[in-house]
């Protein structure tokens, strides 16, 4: 799928810090933020898939190995984005894993691990931004939620979980840095075509009983606009929410469904 066309001229020569932008949603958001003339640090826990993806959108990106778990990590990965870049501006936090299980089937490592991953990774790296940010006196964090933040599914409840807690942090710190000229909103996606997807398309199957093609065509029969969601769809939002077009909005959870959820 392509991006959007949509040119954001405030854009040129900022630098974003990026987590878990070695695949899917990240990666997208990565080569839009890298379109719009931004330079960007991609952070991921594999961090050789980092550097060929930094590679990949041209001179002066860079690749960084990072667990958004790790405060120690987050900091020494956001001190290594500054110092390589020069400086940072903007602060994507979309690392986040999933995964599927009965509520009575769920282990306390389960919980932990969604709640680690995406909930206290956003944390730490909103914080590494904030730090930096209240230094500089400009900034703008967008944070990956997900549909599962503001509604509950089956299966999910320590991924709805951290989802939610990821939307209230938002919230938070939006009204907490607004006074510094600094805004924090969240895309929330509905069910978009990545690994994350193709790994519960076959968990819901096997939970459900049936083959993973049906899941994507209920989900596609579920949704207003009739398709499946792709990465760009996501980071073309999380591109406007950057920019100076989304000037007067912080603290918002914007829906990307296609309709799903209104
Ligand atoms: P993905 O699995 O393709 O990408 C996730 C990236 O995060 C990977 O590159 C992975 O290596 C990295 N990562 C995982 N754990 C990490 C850690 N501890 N530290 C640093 N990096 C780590 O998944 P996708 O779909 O691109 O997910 C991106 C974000 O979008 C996640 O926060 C996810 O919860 C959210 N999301 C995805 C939806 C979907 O249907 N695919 C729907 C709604 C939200």
């Amino acid at each position: 799928d392509t991006l959007s066309e949509q040119v954001h001229p405030d854009l040129n020569a900022k630098c974003a810090f990026l987590t878990g932008g070695a695949t899917g949603i990240g990666h997208s958001i990565a080569r839009g933020l890298a379109a719009q003339g931004v330079t960007v640090a991609i952070a991921d826990i594999n961090e050789e898939a980092a550097k060929s993806a930094a590679a990949a959108l041209g001179d002066g990106h860079v690749g960084l190995g990072v667990d958004v778990r790790d405060s120690a990590s987050v900091t020494r990965a956001f001190a290594r984005a500054v110092e390589m870049l020069g400086a940072v501006d903007i602060c994507i936090a979309n690392a986040g894993v999933s995964s599927m299980r009965p509520a009575v089937d769920l282990t306390v490592e389960d919980w932990d691990f969604n709640m680690n991953v995406n909930a206290r990774g956003v944390f730490l790296t909103n914080q590494a931004a904030a730090r930096h940010f209240r230094k500089t006196g400009t900034g703008v964090i967008v944070n990956t939620a997900s549909l599962a933040g503001k509604v509950g599914a089956p299966f999910l409840g320590h991924y709805s979980a951290s989802k939610f807690a990821v939307i209230g942090w938002t919230q938070a710190l939006a009204r907490e840095l607004a006074p510094l000229g600094i805004r924090v909103n969240a895309v929330c996606p509905g069910f978009v075509k990545t690994g994350m997807q193709d790994r519960e398309v076959e968990w819901e199957g096997a939970l459900r009983g049936i083959s993973g093609t049906e899941v994507v065509q209920d989900y596609i029969d579920q949704t207003p606009l009739g398709r499946l969601e792709t990465p760009e769809d996501v980071a073309n939002v999380a591109i406007f929410l950057c920019s100076e077009a989304a000037r007067f909005m912080t603290g918002q959870a914007i829906n990307v469904t296609g309709g799903v959820y209104m």
